[in-house]
């Protein structure tokens, strides 16, 4: 049996990534899941992560639970899921602990790196979807909800994960597309079923 693909949708809160992660899981047929909390320990990891009571939590601490999730979630869905030639369709993945915990809380990239590369045991996404939305639409979107430890972040925060998406991106133009955020969901779906078709051949 062939190998099923393994696709990650990233970008900033609000971007809209969720609708398109429950429209591809479904055209493809695939397993969709989310980091952090795509397992029954993940989930909790998630409550500690996004709770803003925790407001003391360590850049290191935060890390280091970012990738004990993923290390869960490779081993106990993804890579099953793969090895079995079903498609997987994850809403963020190891490329958020680069750009928030890197990028953002400005931990050392070589380093966030290498722990992450051990927690996935070197199965990185094969496709990176990133859905870009102007910060500017980003944090008026935010100002209509009930803000997690993350999303009461301050603009800069999120103009260093934003930039730190791009430079990814850019230096690895072959595992990322990048899709304007802004047209509306079903010409935002088309753009990335044509995306995935030129990339996947899926
Ligand atoms: P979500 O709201 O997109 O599900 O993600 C929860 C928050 O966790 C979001 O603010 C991004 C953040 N995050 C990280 O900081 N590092 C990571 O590795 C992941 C997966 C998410």
């Amino acid at each position: 049996m062939s190998l099923g693909k393994y696709i990650a949708f990233e970008g900033l809160e609000g971007c809209g990534k969720s609708t398109h992660v429950k429209r591809l899981a479904t055209r493809l047929n695939a397993v969709m899941t989310r980091e952090p909390g795509g397992t029954v320990v993940g989930s909790m990891l998630r409550n500690i992560l996004i709770d803003p009571a925790n407001s003391n939590l360590s850049p290191r601490a935060e890390a280091l639970m970012m990738a004990a999730d993923r290390a869960q979630h490779i081993a106990e869905l993804i890579s099953p899921a793969l090895g079995s030639g079903q498609h997987v369709v994850s809403d963020r993945s190891v490329y958020s602990s680069l750009a928030y915990q890197g990028y953002g809380r400005q931990q050392d990239l070589a380093e966030l790196k290498r722990i992450n590369d051990w927690a996935i045991g070197g199965l990185w996404p094969d496709l990176v979807i990133y859905i870009d939305v102007p910060i500017e639409v980003l944090l008026e979107r935010l100002q209509k909800r009930e803000l997690d430890r993350f999303e009461r972040e301050d603009r800069a925060f999120f103009e260093r994960i934003n930039a730190g998406f791009r430079a990814m991106a850019a230096s690895d133009p072959k595992r990322w597309l990048i899709v304007d955020g802004m047209p509306p969901k079903d010409e935002l779906e088309k753009l990335i079923s044509a995306g995935l078709l030129a990339r996947l051949g899926i």
